[in-house]
Order: structure tokens, then C-alpha cells, then sequence
């Protein structure tokens, strides 16, 4: 959607194919934390007014370690100063209710999506919708869809890095004010925790359980008292328990699809990477990939230039990389592994009393988890 609003900005057509109907996008529970650059792209689209009325800005970020807190100073350590804290889902809806006034075309519920001729001049995309069979010839086709969408499976000879986390976390959303006014990620030797947020009287929380969990295994009550036991007592008596409205788990992974693009497809964000959520860098490595491709294609329509096309892989990969790698440190730093030696205990001990105490440490941490520069 964010490329469709950048094509649409630069007067070139598009057309997206949907395969959910609105209110599933609009409702799925996602991450909540923007980069600065996601923030000012949502300006620069015109669609940055809720944003800037309901999105936190957070000048700093909580890690606890056994219920110990350190903060870090991200205004202090960095340029870009802060992070947004406002839901995934909010952003869908400022992306639908702009892309309906400016009459975007956004085909829902598209099923059987078929690519031919990538080699080609024109692609050939075919669908079925609620119309019936549908088809479009276009000059190229973006494949933003997901980790589990079709457009990967076209590229002719692709490379899977990828790995997999034996835990998951359990979500819980509740209309309760959150534990602090800041982020707090925890670790713990029951398992990592994070208290997190979408708005003054709207908490979010996660913690980290076994890959094989089921969400029936957990009362709501049970739930809250995790929470509490893996943020201390201190800050646990931040913790209001409320009725969840949304309880969930995510596995955790990481995988990197290479090359990003073959003939005329390009893949953007989950469908050529995946990285594990500490840290919330997934809707931003989304966007900041279709900011390159919207640069990209923009100098190709008005310059005829292929150049930005040629090395979009290249540098969207390059990029890709430094958050995998953020986020898998951040996630090895901050979760139990079972079967961690009690060397690797205590070097991951040590590798938190570094980030506590070192500001190049905290420096390094503030820079990734704020954004890494386009
Ligand atoms: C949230 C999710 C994250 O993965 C993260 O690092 C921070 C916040 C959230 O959903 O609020």
C-alpha cells in the first residue's frame, strides 16, 4: 500500500491485488513501533495526521534484566532522536481511507494470482475475485506478499537463509494503561517479556513461550501473573490487568530470499525476508524497500534509466542484512535458550552488563533500533 501511494504520488499507474478483504487487514494485530522514516514518508503521502495526533514519540527504550532496568537515551545517542509507537493496523487504516479518496485501485479478496511472462515485456497477472476471473498485462509486478505469498516462488533460481527459534511469543492486548511510559524489554530465566503499548490506556505485552505452545494452555489470569514474575516486582507494579481483547502467538524466525528480483518482479518486505520482532524492524524494512523501488521506478518512467532497478536487490539486501542482524543479537540477547550451555549464560550476562554500561554499546543499540539510514 505504501508503494501504491508513492507510484500513485509519482503519476504512475498501479493496481494491488488483495488477497484479504479490508476488515482483515485493518484488524490483524501487528508490531507498533515506526522509524522516523516510516513516520515521514507517512507526511510526505499526506497521510500522516493521525500519526501525529495519537502516535507516541519515545525518546528512549527500557531493557530489564531480572527486573534491573537501564534506559537508553535514543534521543541523546542518535540524529534521528526518537520512535513512534502506533500500530501496524492504525497504518493500514490511514493507508485504505487515503487510498479510497484518491480512488487507488485495490482489488480485494484476489485468489489463484498467476504470474506469466516475467521474461516478457508485459507480465501477464491473472485472479480470481468476487467478479470472477480477472487478468492485467503490466510492465512489472511487485511481490509484497508476505512470507507464505507466490511471488518468491517465481524467482528461477533463489537462495533461503533462514532460521528458526525454538519459542514463540504470546501476545495480549487489553484496554489498560501501560506498565511505564516507555518500552520495557525484559530478560529473565523464566523467558524474555515485553511491555509495550498503543496508546495511554491501551497495553500490549508479549512473552517469549515454547514454539509448540497453545494458546488454550494459558489462562488470561496465568498471563498476567507471567508477565508480572518476568518484569519483578518493581516495575510489575506498573502492570494494570485488564480483559485482553486480543491474545495471540507469533513463531519466531529470520530468513533472507536472494535475490530480491528476476526479469520484472521485485519482492518487498516479508515475502523476501523475515526477521524475528524484537526490536520491530519488519513494517519498516517493508517500507524502506519500497522506497527504493518507488525511486527506482520513478527514474525508469522518467528517464528511462534501469540503473536503480538493476541494484535494487543489491542494496535492498544490504539493508535486509543489518536488521537481520539486529534483530537476531537483540533476540539472542534478550530470550532463554534451553539449550544454552552455562558458558553461553554467562556470555549473554555479560553482553547485557555491556549494554548496560558501555555508550558506544548503547550507541550501536540506539542507531539500529531507531532506524539505519536509506
Ligand atoms: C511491539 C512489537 C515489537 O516487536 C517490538 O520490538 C516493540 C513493540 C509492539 O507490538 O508493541
Amino acid at each position: 500500500m505504501f508503494l501504491a501511494h508513492l507510484l500513485h504520488q509519482q503519476g504512475h499507474d498501479a493496481i494491488v491485488l488483495e488477497q484479504r478483504d479490508r476488515d482483515y487487514v485493518e484488524g490483524r494485530v501487528r508490531a507498533g513501533v515506526l522509524e522516523q522514516g516510516t513516520v515521514d514518508l507517512m507526511h510526505r503521502l499526506g497521510i500522516g495526521q493521525n500519526v501525529a495526533a495519537r502516535g507516541l514519540v519515545h525518546e528512549g527504550v527500557n531493557i530489564a534484566v531480572n527486573g534491573d532496568p537501564f534506559r537508553i537515551d535514543l534521543a541523546e545517542l542518535t540524529n534521528v532522536s526518537a520512535v513512534t509507537v502506533y500500530g501496524q493496523q492504525a497504518v493500514m487504516q490511514d493507508l485504505f481511507d487515503a487510498a479510497v479518496a484518491q480512488a487507488l485501485d485495490i482489488v480485494f479478496e484476489a485468489q489463484n494470482v498467476q504470474l506469466q511472462s516475467l521474461d516478457k515485456d508485459m507480465v501477464e497477472v491473472s485472479w480470481q475475485d468476487t467478479h470472477g476471473a480477472n487478468a492485467v498485462s503490466c510492465q512489472f509486478v511487485v511481490g509484497c506478499d508476505g512470507s507464505y505469498g507466490i511471488c518468491s516462488s517465481y524467482l528461477p533460481k533463489p537462495k533461503q537463509f533462514e532460521q528458526t527459534y525454538p519459542f514463540g511469543w504470546l501476545g495480549i492486548l487489553a484496554e489498560v494503561p501501560p506498565a511505564h511510559e516507555e518500552l520495557i524489554y525484559g530478560w529473565h530465566p523464566r523467558g524474555f517479556t515485553l511491555a509495550s503499548m498503543r496508546s495511554a490506556t491501551r497495553s500490549r505485552y508479549y512473552i517469549q513461550c515454547p514454539a509448540d505452545t497453545l494458546l488454550a494452555d494459558w489462562s488470561e489470569a496465568q498471563i498476567w501473573d507471567e508477565i508480572c514474575t518476568r518484569l519483578g516486582p518493581d516495575l510489575s507494579r506498573g502492570v494494570t490487568r485488564g480483559q485482553a481483547f486480543e491474545t495471540s502467538i507469533a513463531p519466531l524466525r529470520s530468513r533472507v530470499t536472494e535475490p530480491m528480483s528476476a526479469n520484472r518482479l521485485f519482492l518487498a518486505g516479508d515475502a523476501a525476508h523475515i526477521v524475528p520482532p524484537t526490536g520491530a524492524k519488519g513494517l519498516n524494512l517493508a517500507v524502506t524497500d519500497v522506497m527504493l523501488l518507488a525511486d527506482a521506478f520513478d527514474a525508469y518512467f522518467t528517464h528511462d534509466s534501469e540503473t536503480a532497478l538493476t541494484a535494487y536487490s543489491q542494496r535492498a539486501l544490504a539493508r535486509t542484512w543489518q536488521a537481520q542482524r539486529f534483530s537476531w543479537w537483540f533476540t539472542h540477547l534478550t530470550h532463554c535458550f534451553a539449550d544454552a550451555s552455562a558458558y553461553t549464560h554467562r556470555l549473554q550476562q555479560a553482553e547485557l552488563n555491556s549494554l548496560r554500561t558501555s555508550r558506544a554499546q548503547q550507541q550501536v543499540f540506539a542507531q539500529n533500533y531507531v532506524g539505519l539510514p536509506l
